[in-house]
């Protein structure tokens, strides 16, 4: 079985500072990289600034500095970001990098060779917000204005001498590769999307520009620039020193496992990226999945519409980990969800403050008191133990294949619950009514001990910070957690010491909202 796991996030337009959609695709991730990691594969996790193109090169204007010193500045901030996300990302890249562009013009050179390009004109209708042509029938008016249907973003006219791609001639192949590989598209709602898209017919694409300089050169054509999409896509390969295909790096972790995204950017991912990869003859990446949108109200969260939720701001308030878990388990993942505070706060309060944290400190407390603050040995698990402990045994497999499918809350629904039945077990079994029977005392603090090993151990790739905590019970650190060992009821060493630790979650005072 193949060890290696490749996962990336889209490369971020560093044309205005993150905002929560952009936190939520890297936060995703990172809960994808990290339980792949303490479930033993090799990960390579990518992300970084997609940096080229006119949105750019008029946002730097508007600010009256020169593109890269705009970008410079402005990927910083990603960059930054990353790191207050607690992202595990093994690479961060910028497209304005020597490596990239080394990639990026030897694909264009190899697309060439194989005849896949040709040059002519381009009349048409253009997004700058989103880098996209579009045809007459996807623009519409609104108050004589001419706007993209799908993304409502203003488009423009545009004439000019143009390279285009040939992928009017991958259409077939395609469908035969969506056909041959289900799963290449998630989820299946936008597979099907995807897939009535391309019956619909393709039209060779547009993949230079010549009126504008902010780009990567077309390679013995300095009057062009390639288009910036084609420029972005190509970041997935670069970082793995393409064109070396004998690079460690290319050789172990192309094709990608899942490039995570936006719905909104699946065109480029599911059509023209694999269309690129074929006619280069480079393996396509195995799936790309299109996540929903943050909504803001009813809308989208994004910079036009002026509806930011900042998440450093979010953070500052509420601290990092609470931010990750209502993100990761309140919007349902594959679909569009509205945050807000009130939730949010809800969320720490239920889940994480009294679920997880009471749970942590009322067995500590009680393991301090009644077993002499050791994981207590004589002991004996009785069916109502097994049956709270074997629910991971039974699951292990299963969470591995959803989390292969993405399927994001299965996996925090099942954290969840343990919680709730590991709360509900410590009632029902009442450990304070047995202090005449030491045995069964011992095995009730041991399993609930244990239970709350296996949830910190499955916290981890979410709450990375906290789960790490928590298991400072047991003075277990980040390279202990392995996830196969949930299945392990006697993992905790009897008469070992555990220690006391700091509250995990401040309750938060709820303003009253009426
Ligand atoms: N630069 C391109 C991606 C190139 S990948 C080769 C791009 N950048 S972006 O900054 O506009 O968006 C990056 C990602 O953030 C996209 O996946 C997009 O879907 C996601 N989000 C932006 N706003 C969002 C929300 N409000 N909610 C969730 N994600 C959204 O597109």
């Amino acid at each position: 079985m193949d060890k290696n796991f490749y996962i990336t996030t889209p490369i971020y337009y560093p044309s205005a500072k993150p905002h929560m959609g952009h936190a939520y695709s890297s936060i995703i991730a990172d809960f994808f990289a990290r339980f792949k990691k303490i479930d033993g594969f090799n990960v390579y996790f990518l992300t970084g600034t997609d940096e080229h193109g006119l949105k750019i090169q008029r946002a730097a204007e508007k600010k009256g500095v020169k593109p890269l010193q705009f970008c410079d500045e402005i990927s910083e901030t990603f960059r930054n970001l990353s790191k207050t996300l607690n992202l595990t990302n093994t690479d961060f890249i910028r497209t304005t990098e020597k490596r990239h562009k080394i990639s990026v013009q030897n694909l264009w050179n190899v697309l060439e060779k194989n005849d896949d390009i040709y040059l002519s004109k381009y009349s048409g209708w253009y997004s700058v917000s989103d880098e996209a042509f579009y045809s007459d029938e996807e623009v519409e008016e609104v108050d004589g204005i001419k706007i993209a249907n799908a993304s409502k973003s203003t488009v423009e006219w545009m004439d000019e001498e143009s390279y285009f791609f040939r992928l009017s001639k991958w259409e077939e192949k395609l469908l035969h590769y969506y056909e041959q590989n289900p799963d290449f598209i998630s989820p299946k709602s936008r597979r099907n999307e995807v897939i009535s898209f391309v019956k619909s017919g393709l039209k060779d694409l547009s993949i230079s520009r010549k009126s504008f300089s902010w780009g990567i050169k077309v390679p013995n054509n300095n009057e062009h620039i390639i288009y910036v999409w084609l420029d972005a896509l190509t970041n997935y390969l670069s970082a793995l020193n393409y064109p070396n295909t004998n690079d460690d790096l290319f050789k172990n972790f192309w094709p990608a496992s899942l490039h995570l995204i936006g719905k909104d950017i699946l065109r480029f991912h599911a059509v023209y990226w694999p269309a690129f990869l074929l006619a280069a003859k480079i393996p396509l990446p195995k799936k790309v999945y299109g996540h929903g949108w943050i909504l803001s109200g009813e809308e989208k969260m994004s910079k036009s519409k002026g509806n930011i939720l900042d998440p450093i701001e979010i953070i500052d308030q509420y601290g990092l980990d609470p931010l990750r878990y209502y993100l990761i388990k309140e919007v349902s993942f594959g679909n569009d969800g509205n945050i807000s505070r009130d939730r949010l706060e809800d969320c720490i309060n239920s889940d994480l403050a009294n679920n997880f944290g009471n749970l942590c400190q009322r067995v500590i407390a009680f393991t301090f008191k009644n077993c002499d603050g050791k994981i207590p040995n004589n002991i004996k698990f009785n069916k109502d133990d097994l049956k709270i402990l074997d629910k991971f045994t039974k699951n292990l497999e299963i969470i591995r294949n959803k989390i292969d499918n993405q399927d994001v809350n299965f996996y925090i629904d099942f954290i969840v619950n343990s919680l709730f039945e590991a709360n509900k077990y410590f009632n029902d079994q009442e450990p304070w009514k047995k202090k005449d029977d030491n045995k069964r005392l011992n095995t009730i603090v041991y399993t609930s001990l244990e239970i709350i090993r296996k949830i910190s151990f499955m916290l981890y790739p979410i709450i990375p910070v906290s789960s790490l905590n928590a298991l400072k019970i047991f003075d277990i650190n980040e390279n202990q957690i392995e996830f196969s060992s949930i299945t392990n009821h006697l993992y905790l060493k009897s008469n070992e010491k555990i220690n006391k630790i700091d509250i995990l979650f401040q309750k938060i005072e709820k303003k009253n909202n009426d």
